[in-house]
């Protein structure tokens, strides 16, 4: 039996002797009552998203052949977990790894297991990006309240000083040798509400001006975004540059498809919390295996039944009304603002079983678009036990963002990034709920390796703008 006790490195998470104590004690019980613990790992988080798709404790378990899973598992968030409860909720997980699986009556089921990046999650998630605008009026909240001092880290006035600067110095040195382009592309996705462009644009024209230089004559600023009330709320941020920026519908995960005929002529692009909201998979290492975690998303039966008699919908029309939901949005109510209402009480419902599925670190279904031999690079040296994001819309965003750079350009992306393999076993890294989106951190080993491969140089520095912030750049 393996125990991992990843909270111990949250400087947030409370002393947990106790918790960890009526999980062995249950683990104890299983073993007198016979039930089978070959193959357990228990891992102990402290998960600092206030919603997640977690129960206090989760089942999970590997299929294939045999009779026995090869791996057992349990998981605990100490946050949620009230230490009382826990020994009780970590027995009746045991029985449950104990027994065939089966679904559990409890509760209604949104989809069938499928790999996590396939997962109806998923379409939520986009769903409040397209309809952001009456999600926040009806709940009367801007999106950036969720966020960690309330604001986007991404307009932070001296990051934004700093980058038009360094772009400046950039595009002087290309001056100097005569091979300035005559139209400076530059291009941010995902960019939200346009406040980092506009603060961009601002800056960038003042220092052309006070350098004497018609770069600001020049620029041609790409604003692109997947979610069109976003781009419109842009375009309200930037009317004082309005004859230098372009607006885009653009998808992140493959922004070569929209602007192939800029292949190799953007001189800057700047991408900020995006690749944390793009869909992802994860893997788990166990006992030298590789494993796919597949999952397949839930609500509580009963607590699913109280939110559909609050906005009229009886209990054999939720699974219909969630689907028309996520096709049509909150409208495909009677009551629009009901419908937003039905929407945020099911989605704070939505939790995820899981189980892991044995998968070949070579299967370049696995991350598509990338050279399989780089996430066998990175997880094949790794020594021992592992549960990692494949980063997969990130890496492909990434991937398919690169051929657009002129020869001296650079992209820049300050997000939520694992650097390192072994943060993964030292904090919870999501999926966390903000808001009506979804965050996860994103695999950096992964991109760099990458980034290597294709010939990139790839360089990481602490986001020093707010004190205390896990952002990094790069
Ligand atoms: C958390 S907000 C970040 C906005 C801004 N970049 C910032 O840092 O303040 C995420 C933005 O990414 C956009 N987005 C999410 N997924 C996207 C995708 N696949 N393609 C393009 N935009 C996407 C959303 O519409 C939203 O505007």
């Amino acid at each position: 039996m393996r125990v991992e006790l990843g909270y111990l490195h949250n400087p947030k998470a409370p002393a947990a002797d106790a918790a960890v104590a009526a999980v062995l004690r249950a683990v104890e019980r299983s073993r007198a009552d016979g039930l089978p613990l070959a193959g357990l790992h228990i891992a102990f988080d402290w998960c600092q998203y206030r919603h997640t798709f977690r129960e206090p404790v989760v089942d999970r378990r590997s299929v294939g052949p045999g009779e026995a899973p090869a791996v057992r598992e349990l998981a605990v968030d100490l946050r949620q977990a009230e230490a009382d409860r826990l020994e009780h909720l970590a027995e009746r997980a045991l029985r449950r790894l104990a027994a065939l699986p089966a679904p559990a009556p409890d509760r209604l089921y949104l989809e069938e297991f499928v790999p996590l990046r396939r997962s109806v999650i998923w379409r939520f998630n986009a769903l409040y990006w397209r309809e952001i605008e009456r999600w926040e009026t009806t709940l009367n909240r801007p999106f950036e309240a969720a966020l960690p001092g309330g604001k986007s880290d991404a307009s932070n006035p001296a990051q934004v000083e700093e980058a038009v600067e360094q772009f400046f110095e950039g595009l002087r040195a290309l001056d100097k040798r005569g091979a300035l382009p005559p139209e400076l592309f530059v291009l941010e996705i995902g960019a939200g509400t346009g406040e980092r462009a506009g603060l961009w644009l601002d800056r960038f024209r003042d220092l052309a001006d006070s350098q004497g230089k018609d770069y600001y004559g020049r620029v041609r600023f790409l604003l692109s975004d997947y979610s069109m009330p976003m781009l419109e709320r842009a375009h309200g941020n930037v009317l004082r540059h309005a004859d230098k920026v372009s607006f885009l519908g653009l998808n992140a995960t493959d922004p070569l498809r929209s602007l192939g005929f800029l292949r190799y002529k953007i001189l800057c692009v700047h991408i900020s919390n995006v690749y944390d909201n793009l869909p992802t998979d994860e893997v788990a290492k166990r006992d030298g295996r590789l494993y796919l975690v597949e999952a397949r998303a839930y609500v509580g039966r009963e607590a699913a039944v109280e939110v559909g008699q609050r906005y009229g919908v009886e209990p054999e029309a939720l699974l219909r009304q969630v689907d028309l939901l996520l096709r049509i949005g909150p409208e495909a109510s009677p009551d629009p603002a009901q419908g937003v209402g039905f929407w945020r009480d099911l989605w704070q419902l939505v939790r995820l079983e899981e189980r892991y599925v044995p998968t070949d670190v070579r299967d370049p279904a696995l991350i598509p678009g990338l050279d399989p031999e780089v996430l066998a690079e990175v997880l094949e040296g790794w020594p021992g036990d592992l549960r990692c994001h494949l980063s997969n819309g990130a890496v492909q965003s990434f991937v398919r963002t690169l051929p657009l750079l002129h020869p001296k350009g650079t992209l820049q992306v300050q997000d939520l990034f694992v650097t390192d393999l072994t943060e993964y076993g030292r904090g919870f890294r999501g999926p966390g709920k903000l808001d009506g989106s979804i965050v996860n951190w994103v695999n950096g080993a992964l991109l760099r390796t990458a980034a290597d491969r294709l010939g990139y140089r790839l360089h990481w520095a602490p986001f020093l703008y707010r004190p205390g912030s896990a952002i990094r750049i790069l």
